[in-house]
């Protein structure tokens, strides 16, 4: 059964969304690499591969329900912030405006009475909570060192550590 016209035109506005996750993370690596914050800029590029992944499973999904894939544009992400800390406040902020469009795509399946998207959106529904939990942490633990230069670097090296595995 094809998805509703309206369903199939909110996933691919999602397709887009993950999409910016994606372009998100690319500009804040890209700034830690300009700080020299090897580590920050691995952990940044490693959840830009990430979102990607995320945006090709609601494309994948589209095609299986014999749906067309619509790409809307994409919105500049932003390139420079004040703090080490701003980056990641600003990576939870965007990661909790996707955990509430997940779950508005999930309150338009209930309407629907579409199962199998109501099915695909639980792996989505439990990644955001992973994911805010990740930024959470890391936030937390920049607040903990503050500005402190070593402390700064052994958080780099243990993000760089993650992002490898
Ligand atoms: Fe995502
Ligand atoms: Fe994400």
């Amino acid at each position: 059964m094809m998805l509703s016209k309206k369903m199939t035109q909110a996933i691919n506005d999602q397709i887009g969304y993950e999409f910016y996750s994606a372009y998100l993370y690319l500009a804040m690596s890209a700034h830690f690499e300009t700080q020299n914050l090897k580590g920050f800029a691995a952990w940044m590029r490693e959840k830009f591969a990430e979102e990607q992944t995320h945006a090709m499973k609601f494309f994948d999904y589209v095609n299986d329900r014999g749906n067309k894939v619509e790409l809307p544009a994409l919105p500049q992400p932003s390139g420079k912030w004040p703090s080490h800390l701003a980056v990641f406040e600003q990576s939870l902020e965007h990661e909790q405006s996707v955990t509430a469009r997940i779950h508005k795509l999930y309150e338009l399946a209930l309407a629907e009475k579409d199962y199998a998207t109501q099915s695909m959106l639980k792996w989505f529904i439990d990644e955001q909570v992973e994911e805010e939990k990740t930024v959470t942490e890391v936030i937390e633990q920049l607040k903990l060192i503050d500005s402190r230069g070593t402390a700064v670097l052994v958080l780099d090296h243990r993000l760089g550590k993650s992002a490898e595995k």
